[in-house]
Order: C-alpha cells, then structure tokens, then sequence
C-alpha cells in the first residue's frame, strides 16, 4: 500500500537534510510517496505567504508531514511558523526521544534511554498576549494552562509508557512558585495518574531535574510537562546524548502529526553539505511507527547505529569529517 506523506523541505540546513533523509527512507522501499509544500521563508519568497493555503491542505489530507526546520527571526519579525502548523493541526503531544548513541563522543555514551513528552499548544511558548509598551520599556505575555490541555497531555504520556514498555512517568513542574499555571498542570497529573498505577510516577521541580538530568540521567524514563520547560528540557537531552544532530521530535495530534528534528536551521552550517541527517532521520523512524510499521522503523534506527558505531562518514558534529551525503550514503549500506 503506497501512503502519500506531506514534504516540508524547509530553511538552512532543511534541503540538504531532507534530500538525504528522502534518499534513505526510497533505499527502504517503505511504499511512501512525496507531495513536496512549502513553508516559512521558502513560501514567503515563491508564493508571498508564510504557510500557504496549499501548505495547510496537504497536510490536512495527508494527515502526515516530514518537515526540516524553519527559521524564526530572533526578537523581532514574524512569529513561528512551527507554533503555527501546531495551533492549526491541535499537535498537542511533542514526543522527544533522548537514547545514548554506542560510539558518540558525549557526556553520556550509554545509560540514558527516556522521552519527553512536551504539551505543545499551550503556556508560555505560544506566545500568547505579547506585548510591548510604547515607550520600550516594558514586555507581558500571558501564559494560559488548562484542564484539558494538561490532562491530554499527561494521559498521553502514561499511554506512551503502557504502550513501549515503559515503566516511570516523572512530572515536571514549577507549582512551587507558578501557583495557578504550574500548579493547575501538577494537579491535574497527579488525577490522571491515579488511573495508571502500573506505572511509577513521581513529581520533580523543573530546576531540580535541570540538575538531576546532568547528574543521573539514567533515573528518568519518560518526563511530561508543559510547553517551554519541555523546550528547553529536550535539547538538554540532546545535548547530553551527542547533540542537536541526533534528536528526533514528532508533534502528533488527533487528525495530523508532523514529524520533525529537534534542531533548528543551523544557519551557520547551511550549505555547506556538512550537517547530520540523523535527526531528521530518526524523525522519519519516529513517522514509521505512527504509520505502523515498527519493523520498518526499527531497520531504519539500527542502520542510523550501526554507522554511528563503525564511526563511518560522520558529519563534523559528531567528530568526522563526512558529509551528509556521504553520511546517508553509509546509512544506506546498512539498512
Ligand atoms: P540550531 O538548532 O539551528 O543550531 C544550534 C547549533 O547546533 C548550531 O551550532 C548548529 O550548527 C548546530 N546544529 C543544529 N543542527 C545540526 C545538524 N543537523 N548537524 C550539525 N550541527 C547542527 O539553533 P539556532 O541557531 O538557535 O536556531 C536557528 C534557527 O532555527 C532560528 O531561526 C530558530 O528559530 C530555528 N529553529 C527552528 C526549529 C524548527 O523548525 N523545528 C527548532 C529550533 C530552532
């Protein structure tokens, strides 16, 4: 069966990560189809729109996307796009693995094996409310939690750990001193998880587990939590595994998901054809599953492994002095 998927090749690094990626899943022979659209900077120049309508369509009929990073300017310009295609499509479920990588020069080459499950539609990251005053000097912004929104979330990630095997769901929370916000999302999980007591959950203070994902990683399996801690939490992940270029991120809601890298457009390589594919790579394994096909998926992040481990063609991030397409090139040979 041939399943048609939505194609955003993106900005920066985007084009030549996802020409290596599409290289790698045609070599797998999984039966997928590219309806190319565009988005961000790309569509600004072609079409004079950030996300256009088409954009949205595809999506919407497709129901699933492979999408590169794209920019967001810092401080000023238009808002995210990514922020967007999630209000627009109700993602609400950011789910970030973060796995040691055997070989990988990194703090922790072995020992950290957990997901971050990040609410990804509400709180502070949306932005929601911003403002300046006239006279520059003063910024608010209002950050909305809800019920729904917390309690979606949560059961997601007690879902996830029936559904993987998984054993521990750790909320993460700032109720000490965000009262209402903070405080609403903590209360909420500790409902939801009454329902699951086949699966160990305990409560820790982002801060802390800031501190305790730098100490002792290997004590978390999954971490729900809100938006912006989400954010920051899963690229301290990356960070601890081997970096940006080896994490993976899907945004899955109830009638789309989209399939992503955790980094961003890398402007300071773009071109350059030295970035990692393996983010977005392991983003397409993360698609594989949610199409159901585990086998698929799981031939795909063994083949990503096995290259890691023969140390074969990586990209400079990661110690080499491969290209991306060399990278992919050794990826394939493995699958
Ligand atoms: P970034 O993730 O693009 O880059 C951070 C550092 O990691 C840079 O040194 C970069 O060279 C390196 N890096 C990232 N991906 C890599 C890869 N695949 N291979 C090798 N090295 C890699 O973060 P930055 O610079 O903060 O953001 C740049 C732009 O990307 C901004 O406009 C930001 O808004 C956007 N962005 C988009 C995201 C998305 O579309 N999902 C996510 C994060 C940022």
């Amino acid at each position: 069966m041939t399943q048609t998927i939505t194609v955003i090749r993106g900005d920066g690094i985007g084009p030549e990560i996802m020409d290596a990626t599409l290289r790698v899943l045609d070599a797998m022979n999984v039966g997928l189809q590219y309806e190319f659209a565009d988005a961000g900077l790309v569509a600004l120049e072609k079409q004079g729109e950030l996300l256009p309508a088409a954009t949205l369509e595809s999506i919407r009929t497709n129901r699933i996307a492979l999408k590169s990073p794209l920019t967001t300017p810092v401080g000023e310009g238009f808002s995210s796009i990514n922020v967007e295609l999630r209000k627009r499509f109700d993602l609400y479920a950011n789910v970030r693995p973060a796995k040691s990588f055997p070989n990988t020069k990194s703090r922790f080459p072995s020992g950290v094996d957990l997901v971050t499950v990040r609410e990804n539609t509400e709180g502070a990251y949306i932005g929601e409310g911003q403002s300046l005053s006239e006279d520059g000097e003063t910024a608010v912004l209002q950050q909305k939690v809800t019920r729904r929104g917390s309690e979606r979330i949560v059961r997601y990630a007690f879902e996830l750990a029936r559904r993987t095997g998984r054993k521990k769901v750790t909320v993460v929370h700032k109720a000490n001193i965000l009262k209402s916000t903070s405080g609403l999302f903590l209360r909420t999980a500790r409902t939801v998880a009454q329902e699951y007591s086949d699966i160990e959950c305990n409560e820790m203070i982002v801060d802390n587990c800031c501190m305790q994902l730098v100490m002792r990683p290997e004590q978390f399996d999954i971490i729900v939590t809100t938006n912006l801690f989400g954010d920051i939490i899963s690229d301290l992940c990356a960070g601890l595994v081997g970096g940006l270029g080896l994490a993976p991120g899907a945004n899955i809601g109830t009638d789309a998901a989209i399939f992503e890298a955790v980094h961003g457009t890398a402007p300071d390589i773009a071109g350059q054809g030295k970035a990692n594919p393996c983010a977005l790579l392991l983003g397409a394994a993360q698609m594989l599953d949610h199409l159901a096909m585990p086998e698929q998926a799981e031939r795909l992040r063994k083949a990503v492994i096995s290259t890691l481990e023969a140390k074969d063609s990586l990209t400079p991030d990661l110690g080499g002095s491969g290209t991306t397409d060399t990278f992919a090139d050794a990826i394939i040979r493995r699958l």
